[in-house]
């Protein structure tokens, strides 16, 4: 069966590290995606550091990413844990989305998700995403969690997430955002907010 207009989903992590736990999470969530929807993922590292002086116009990196978040029906974001919080490449690149004239997180459906090498799996990080996303009229899905703790026993050497929990827990967040953008951002409804 081939689904006629598939929800199309942008993923980003908040990590630039060649050989990233999160990267690798969003390329575990390209497999594990389900029918009618789709995941590309968007690479921040050309991002400039936010300025508020080079906002007119937005440097053409920002501009391409703030036009992605907009066309997309929902984000999906994988954070890392950096000092109990969220990275700063993260953070930069939700300011830039943040700001106006279009304002592309407002109203827009999110998934979280995270992967850290310490017991705790990015929690922290993903309650203060969980704040970020919410102050800027984004719309955060509360569950699933998908919190990879002790990252390098999931994944395996060439960054497949081998973790049975782990990817169980990932189809769920999947399946959960694509009846989440039905609830609150049915693609051709009203905008939200
Ligand atoms: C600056 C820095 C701070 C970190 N702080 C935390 C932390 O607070 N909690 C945690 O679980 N791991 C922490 N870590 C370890 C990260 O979980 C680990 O480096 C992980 O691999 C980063 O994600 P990535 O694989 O996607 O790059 C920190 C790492 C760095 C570089």
């Amino acid at each position: 069966m081939t689904i006629a207009n598939p929800l199309h989903i942008l993923g980003i992590s908040g990590s630039l590290r060649r050989a990233s736990y999160n990267t690798a999470l969003l390329r575990a969530a390209v497999e594990l995606m389900p029918p009618g929807m789709t995941l590309e993922v968007f690479d921040l590292a050309p991002l400039p550091m936010f300025n508020q002086d080079a906002e007119r116009p937005f440097p053409k990196p920002v501009a391409e990413f703030r036009a992605r978040v907009a066309q997309a029906d929902a984000l999906l974001i994988a954070t890392p844990e950096y000092n109990s919080s969220i990275s700063g490449v993260l953070k930069n690149a939700i300011d830039w989305a943040s700001r106006p004239p279009q304002q592309p997180l407002k109203g827009k459906p999110v998934a979280i998700m995270g992967a850290s090498t310490g017991n705790f799996g990015t929690v922290r990080a993903q309650l203060h995403l969980r704040q970020i996303l919410t102050h800027v009229g984004a719309l955060p899905l509360g569950k699933p969690e998908v919190l990879v703790a002790r990252a390098e026993q999931a994944f395996d050497s060439a960054g497949n997430l081998t973790d049975a929990t782990a990817r169980g827990l990932l189809q769920e967040l999947l399946v959960a955002l694509g009846k989440w953008i039905a609830l609150v951002a049915p693609p051709g409804g009203p905008r939200p907010m």
